[in-house]
């Protein structure tokens, strides 16, 4: 059986609240409940946190446990945290960032992400779907 780890980074806690014209009406358990729902058989992790630290924490951890691949939506840390970065860096196993709007037809300021450097891909601008396919293209790694 796979073990797919799910990440996901700052205010993605507010998914179904938070600018829904932008984001969305699904909520993060929705959200999580598709992916299961579309992998009966795969195990599915997830962490949230609000927090960078924590964040990195977890990814550290996840180098000690048995994780296939990891989905990453790393909300606006993706635009400038290089301590998130370097910690996807350490972990050496196939990583897809996941952006629910389209990062690059939005401010300039979102069009950079430093962490997409650390990962195999990215899927942006396929709302809460883009999930499914993150972890639809690491079951054919
Ligand atoms: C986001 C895009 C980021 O720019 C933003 O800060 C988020 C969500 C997305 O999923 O579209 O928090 O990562």
């Amino acid at each position: 059986m796979k073990r797919i780890l799910i990440i996901n980074g700052p205010n993605l806690n507010m998914l179904g609240q938070r600018e829904p014209a932008i984001y969305g009406t699904a909520t993060l358990g929705d959200i999580l409940q598709g992916v299961q729902s579309a992998f009966p058989a795969l195990e599915i992790g997830h962490f949230q946190s609000n927090h960078e630290g924590a964040l990195i924490d977890r990814i550290q951890a996840a180098m000690g446990e048995s994780w296939d691949g990891l989905v990453i939506n790393g909300g606006a840390l993706t635009h400038y945290s290089i301590a998130l970065r370097d910690a996807l860096a350490m972990l050496a196993i196939p990583k897809i960032e996941v952006h629910l709007s389209h990062i690059f037809a939005r401010e300039a300021f979102r069009q950079v992400s430093v962490l997409a450097p650390a990962c195999n891909g990215m899927i942006s601008g396929m709302g809460a779907y883009g999930y499914t396919l993150a972890v639809m293209a690491l079951c054919n790694e």
